[in-house]
């Protein structure tokens, strides 16, 4: 047995994740963990690139290899339950489609789903000008 019963990984160094909200994700695992109680058997780490691009954030767990797809900040309360000893949470299992398994190799990235949102640090859209004085 390892130093920790689970260790989490989510993709945070990679092009597309963090442009999903995957540090978001990384930083509210991070709160909620501590605050189950759970930081000296669950750690969270982040990560490079799970070359499954387009179809993150991705979170992979470990040791039971769980791989998690758009995973986004609402998911967090579940993803806890998960680590806390639950079940892992189906409705957020990486499944992409056209890979007959549930990650896709390297190489063999599936297209992303969706549009990318923007990155979450663009600058906001300029307020209009103030209306002259009288
Ligand atoms: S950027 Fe996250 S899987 Fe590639």
């Amino acid at each position: 047995m390892g130093q920790y019963e689970k260790h989490v990984f989510v993709c945070t160094g990679g092009k597309v994740c963090p442009r999903q909200g995957s540090e978001q994700v990384l930083g509210e695992l991070r709160v909620r963990i501590k605050e189950a109680g759970l930081a000296e058997r669950v750690r969270i780490n982040q990560s490079g690139c799970m070359s499954q691009c387009g179809w993150g954030p991705m979170v992979v767990v470990y040791p039971e290899d769980t791989w998690y797809g758009a995973v986004r900040l609402a998911d967090v309360p579940d993803l806890i339950s998960h680590l806390r000893g639950g079940a892992p949470i189906e409705r957020l299992f990486h499944r992409p489609p056209g890979c007959g398994k549930q990650i896709c190799p390297p190489g063999k990235e599936p297209i992303p789903p969706a549009p990318l949102s923007p990155p979450l640090s663009s600058p906001a859209t300029p307020a209009s000008p103030a209306a002259p004085r009288p």
